[in-house]
């Protein structure tokens, strides 16, 4: 059996590899949530970018989503004005989320960094069931924001 450690290992690596700084940041991302939605056969992966005063839907993988999210709004308005992630076990118990699709039952926001250290974009992992994720997770999506570190 595969373990998580391992799929998280090879990711990191996968992702590194892919990026191209030569291409619009939306095609690198894109290519990341492709990545991270495979490996994991999580239900939905993408970023939000922000934008004024608003999050506005960016590259992405999984069922169409909310495209704008205002700033402390939701599980990633929140991320976004708080500046830290979110593991939220049971969306239907966290105050504000913004159901976007019925079938997420339980999600986690990372607040991705530029290099002056403001939240440029978020990343948002919905799954199909409860408590699907944890510090494990955590630790490891947020190294994704140094593998982007440049193009962001
Ligand atoms: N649930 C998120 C909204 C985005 S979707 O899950 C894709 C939130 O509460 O911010």
């Amino acid at each position: 059996m595969t373990t998580k450690s391992a799929l998280y290992k090879n990711l990191l690596t996968d992702i590194e590899n892919i990026i191209d700084d030569s291409v619009p940041t939306f095609t690198n991302l894109g290519n990341i949530t492709a990545l991270v939605k495979e490996r994991f056969k999580w239900f939905w992966v993408g970023f939000y970018k922000v934008n004024g005063e608003e999050l506005i839907l960016d590259a992405f993988q999984g069922s169409p989503a909310c495209v704008k999210i205002a700033k402390g709004k939701g599980v990633c308005g929140k991320s976004w004005k708080e500046n830290k992630s979110f593991i939220v076990k049971d969306v239907s118990l966290f105050k504000g989320h913004i159901a976007c699709n019925p079938n997420s039952k339980s999600e986690i926001v990372i607040p991705i960094f530029n290099k002056r250290k403001e939240v440029v974009y978020v990343l948002d992992i919905d799954h199909d069931k409860i408590n699907a994720f944890n510090k494990e997770d955590e630790i490891n999506l947020r190294l994704i924001n140094k593998l982007i570190l440049e193009i962001v």
